[in-house]
């Protein structure tokens, strides 16, 4: 799966994003080593605090699936460029700390970058 498709299937997602609070929605692609997409979108909560973003979301979905091992993540916001949130870098570290991060204005002008340049000296246990 190239980069473009991963960016347009979180694109895709970022329909289903529940964010009426920032009016912020945002989408994630997951690809993981089995070949399979795992999508997230940001979920917001009334408590504000209790907000996942969508990298998250993705993330806990494949987890939760059985999928351990991960090759890149698309993430797509409704206008501009968004990167992963700090708490989002680490958590994802944790998985695939050589995981590549595709962002980008529209499909047309992806950027790619390393979670590792992203997040310098992530914790590991
Ligand atoms: N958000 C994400 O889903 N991913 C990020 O990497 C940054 C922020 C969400 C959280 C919140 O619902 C909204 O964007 C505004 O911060």
């Amino acid at each position: 799966m190239n980069d473009k498709e991963l960016y347009r299937i979180a694109k895709e997602a970022m329909k289903d994003a529940y964010a009426p609070f920032s009016k912020y929605p945002v989408g994630a692609a997951l690809l993981g080593k089995s070949g399979k997409v795992y999508t997230g979108v940001n979920v917001e909560n009334s408590t504000y605090g209790a907000t996942i973003c969508a990298e998250r979301t993705a993330c806990v979905k494949a987890i939760s699936e059985g999928e351990r091992e991960f090759v890149k993540i698309a993430i797509a916001i409704k206008k501009g460029e968004g990167t992963p949130c700090g708490i989002c870098r680490q958590f994802l570290f944790e998985f695939a700390p050589d995981l590549k991060v595709i962002t980008g204005e529209d499909e047309d002008h992806l950027h790619s970058t390393a979670l590792r340049k992203l997040l310098p000296g992530g914790f590991k246990l």
